[in-house]
Formats: C-alpha cells, structure tokens, sequence
C-alpha cells in the first residue's frame, strides 16, 4: 500500500470514529487524509494527526479526541501500533508489508511510478523562456526557462496535456535598429558565423552611434514601419534574424533537454490586435487618454493598461491579450501558466484584469508564476557582451570544470564530453530550483559543481551509483521479503513512498523546489542505506534480493525526478 493508500484507508477508520462521536462532524475521507503530518522524529511514528484540528467539530479537547480515536484504528490494515501523546495520535506502520509492496510497486510501475491522474482530460498550456530575439539570451532567463520547463514536466506528470509556447520577443521597434545597423556595419558572412552574438554587437553599436548621431532612430523608426507595412527586404531581414536567434536557443535547450510545442511569439499576433480592440471598444472599457488607448484600472488599484500607443501601434499587453483569446480559442486550456521574472507582475496584473473586464469568464485560468533575480559570484562570465552572463558562456563554463575533475578522477569515462555536460548543465539547474522560485539568489559556480554536499552532482553520483550497483547484480526480482528489515531500508522505503506527494505539493504550489527537496532526501537515504547495509556483498541471498530491488526502486524514482526538474540523468560518473 502506498503511503498516499495507506492515509485514505486510515482517514476511512478515523472517520467511523468521528462520526460516532459527533454525527454531524461532516468531514471526508479524503480531507482527513490530508490532515496527517509527518512526525519531525521517526521515534513519534510514521504518521501523526494533530486532533486539535477535529476540537471545534467534536467539542472536545485534543487529547480526549486523540484517546477516543485511536480505538478506531484498532486493528486497521498496516498498522503495526498507534501511540496518543497530548493531542496528537502517532501511527506505526507494519514496516515489513510496507516495504514489499512499495518497493514492489515502484518496480513494476517503472517511470509510470508516482504519476497522477489529475490532468487526464485537460490541457495546460505554458508560456516561458520567451527570450527577446537581438537582446542576449542571459542568465535572468534561467528562471523562466528551468522553472517553465519544469511545470511543464509536472503538468504532464500529472496527466495534462501541456502545450510549451515560446512567445518569443519577436516583434517591435528594436528591428528597425537591427535592419538598421545590419546594413550599415554587418554582413552576412560575420552573422552566419557569429550568430546571436553578432546581432548582439551590431545592436550595441547601433546605441553608441545613435548617442552621437541623432538621425539613426529616426532610421530605425521607418525602416520598422517599412517592416510593418509589409516591405520585403525587410521582411526578409527580419525572418533571418529570428531564424538564427531561434538556432542559437535551442542549442542551448537540447543541454536541459527542452523541445517546445510552439515558437509562436508577439508577431505572430500582429494581425490578430485589431478585432481584440473591437471588442475592448464594444465592451466600452477602453478610454483615450491624451492620444493613446487605455484601461482605466483604478478601481483595482492599479495603474491603466496601455492597449494602443498614441500612434495607434500596439504593445506588448495588447499582444499578450490577443494571445490568450487565441490559446484559449485554439487549446481550450483548463490553465495557461506565464513565467516569467517578478518584476513583470504588474503587467500581467494589469491584463488579466482587463480580460476578466471583457467579460471573460475563464480569465482566472490565466496564472502568472514569478521568480527572483539571480546573479553569479567569482566566474569570469561578464565579459562578452558587456555586464550579462549570457546562458550558453554559463553552461558552458560549468561543463569545463567538470570535464577538469573528469579528466583527473575519472580519465577513462567513455563519452566523457556528454557527461561532463549533463552534470555540469544538471549542477545549476538543481541549485537554481533548490530555492524557493521568489528567492533572489546568487551563487559561487564551484559551490554548485561540488559532489559533496547538496548538490546536483551529488544527486547524480547517487543516481550513477544505482546503475552500477545494477548492472552488477542481473536481474530484479518481486515480491521480496523484508522480514527483519533494518532501519536504513525502512526509512529508504518510506522516501519512496512520498514520491507522489511531492509531485502534488510542487504542482499545487509551483514549486520545482519541492521536487529538488525530494531528490535530495532520496540521496540521502540512499547513501545512508549503502553505507550501513550490504548490497551485492550480502550473503544472505534473500536479503541481497530485497536491497537489489530496492537499489532498483531508487534509481527509477530518481529519474523520474530528475526529468521533473529537466536534469539529466547518466549511468556512468
Ligand atoms: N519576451 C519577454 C521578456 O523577455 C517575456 C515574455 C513572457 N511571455 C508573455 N506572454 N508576456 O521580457
């Protein structure tokens, strides 16, 4: 029975008693079942209900409550005692059964093991990453790519169907600058070869020049018109631009193993603006206010929403809102998730107000998950392009020092480039998202890449000591038998059994640290596990079984997880 099993069966025993005592208590098997905690000490048991949580239902003072229902667990399936202290009732679990079937459970699920059913039916779409094509593609979008990626592998964990959307900055004056400077000082051969990077420099130059000679932006506003209006070269222009910037991201997306569904950004809805202010105007929520279109928001204590600039072009929120009537009318989504940095809180705010304003009733399934900044100590990264980390210098850098600890510890590590990279890649991700996502955070690249500690290449050594307790051992067999189990099994066990609850409480709060958390403490226990018991050395054949499965157990659940959280997994350190 899983730990998830074993609280519903529990709450149904629990909930004879309560009725009993107060027929009117109205409480559900499964919000019962919610009330259980963890003890902080295993000594207290493996499950505890605090009772004061029943004392205004039942009348009655915890400690009373605790005695009178302890008398309904008497007896129940699994559990091996239950002790009452104060107002809690502490639960023991039979360790043994526990045990076989979780382990049994967790091996013949496979990767299917902790999934939920939630999602089966609906459809989440996920708005994320969205890097602005000719700005650098930085370290301040590590949040929105790992955390959006993220929710996304929870969401189909959970059994949604998940749209990615890359709503990439696509769109705007800043490509009348570009055509600008490309014509003036780029050429074909340096972008081709230089990539983003070379947009990047022209862009740049184009500012400095812009400070001594004024008729440049005046260039770049016609030229952007031009491209608006539909004229070829620069149409021409602008799809390369974006094709070699898309290039770029998604090398740098294959190192987290990230594909999206969609690269649809805010051009793609140039056309599909004018039946939104239509309908903003039918709606007579707009007002013009000295020459522009705005959403007065005052009411909710915001300021307005701009929809039109005064010469009638479109923004950023006037895209976003078109955006979502097209997600919503194209994907039917139950959910559509945007993350991005806090500081563009108020934005979405301010146009998921003006959506609900329209008269949209779906507009609070439009869900804004924000994150805080981040920044690096100690790594020689600022340099390239001014004061930015950029992404791929990051990622990059990390998997050379990991190559270098390769290169001394392991020299002989077949495909030893890949390695270094997923755990190198895998290091920053999983410190990253060990924080709560709000947290701003900063951090000492050779921190991230220890193997001691609690860090990603200590999760993946973990992971890389499974397969190869694995590979030595053959086969797995199930069911076991896990008479006398010692207590580093026991508690290994029961990490495994949370595996589905963490997956709940990181979707409910959107939170891939819960996921991170849980990782850690699988590694834990396993390594404590490993320490204290015989695995492959055991001489007694039945128990050298049981710890094989539960090796194996292990390894699947990691996986699992690490593909929750986009780290990659590899067999071999
Ligand atoms: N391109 C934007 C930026 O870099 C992020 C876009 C987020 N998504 C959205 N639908 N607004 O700031």
């Amino acid at each position: 029975m899983s730990i998830i099993d074993m609280r519903l069966s529990l709450a149904a025993c629990l909930k004879k008693g309560i009725d009993s005592i107060n027929p009117e208590a109205g409480l559900s098997v499964a919000e019962i079942a919610d009330m259980f905690e963890y003890p902080p000490d295993d000594k207290l048991g493996d499950l505890a209900l605090p009772c004061f949580k029943f004392a205004k239902t039942l009348r009655k003072a915890p400690p009373m409550i605790a005695n009178e229902l302890s008398a309904s667990l008497e007896g129940a399936e699994g559990v091996a005692e239950v002790q009452v202290a104060g107002g809690y009732l502490n639960i023991f679990i039979e360790r043994e059964s526990f045990a076989r079937d979780i382990v049994a459970e967790v091996n013949s699920k496979g990767e299917a093991y902790g999934r939920l059913t939630v999602g089966e039916g609906k459809t989440v779409v996920l708005d994320y990453s969205s890097p602005n094509v000719a700005k650098p593609f930085h370290i301040g979008h590590l949040g929105t790519t790992v955390i959006g990626h993220s929710l996304k592998m929870l969401h189909e964990f959970a059994g949604y169907k998940c749209v990615g959307v890359n709503h990439l900055g696509d769109w705007g004056t800043q490509f009348g600058k570009l055509i600008v400077a490309y014509r003036k000082w780029g050429n074909k051969e340096e972008i081709e070869a230089g990539g983003i990077d070379a947009l990047v420099a022209i862009y740049v130059k184009f500012h400095e020049e812009a400070e001594k000679d004024e008729t440049l932006e005046d260039q770049a506003r016609a030229e952007f018109t031009a491209l608006e209006n539909g004229d070829e070269e620069n149409l021409k222009l602008w799809k390369w631009f974006i094709e070699i910037s898309i290039e770029e991201y998604k090398k740098t997306y294959a190192q987290l193993g990230i594909e999206f569904d969609s690269y649809a950004g805010e051009s793609f809805y140039y056309d599909k603006c004018a039946p939104v202010i239509e309908k903003l105007k039918d709606a007579a929520i707009t007002k013009v206010d000295d020459g522009a279109t705005i959403v007065d928001l005052s009411e909710y204590n915001m300021p307005p929403c701009l929809i039109l600039k005064r010469d009638g072009s479109t923004i950023y929120a006037t895209r976003d809102i078109a955006a979502a009537l097209y997600r919503k009318e194209t994907y039917d989504f139950d959910k559509c998730i945007y993350v991005t940095s806090a500081g563009q809180s108020l934005h979405f705010a301010q146009w998921f107000k003006v959506v609900e304003m329209m008269g949209y009733d779906w507009a609070d399934r439009l869900i804004h998950v924000p994150y805080g900044t981040v920044s690096i100590d100690g790594a020689k990264l600022a340099t390239r392009t001014g004061n930015v980390v950029l992404l791929k210098d990051l990622f990059a850098q990390a998997t050379d020092k990991v190559l270098g600890i390769m290169n001394e510890k392991n020299p002989e590590l077949p495909d030893k480039e890949a390695v270094a990279e997923a755990v190198g890649v895998g290091a920053i991700v999983f410190h990253y998202l060990s924080n709560n996502r709000i947290k701003d955070i900063n951090f000492k690249l050779d921190d991230v890449l220890k193997f001691d500690g609690n860090t990603g290449p200590y999760c993946q050594y973990t992971y890389a000591r499974c397969a190869s307790i694995l590979s030595k051992a053959g086969s797995v067999a199930e069911p076991c038998d896990y008479t006398d189990i010692t207590e580093e099994e026991y508690q290994l066990t029961k990490t495994l059994s949370r595996f589905p609850e963490s997956v709940e409480s990181a979707l409910d709060s959107s939170e891939p640290m819960m996921i991170t958390r849980y990782i850690l403490d699988v590694a834990t226990a396993f390594n404590r596990f490993y320490h204290e018991c015989q695995i492959l050395s055991c001489e007694d054949e039945k128990v050298r079984e049981r710890r094989v499965a539960l090796t194996n157990a292990v390894h699947t659940v990691l996986g699992s997880a690490f593909g929750l959280i986009c780290m990659k997994k590899t067999e071999k350190i």
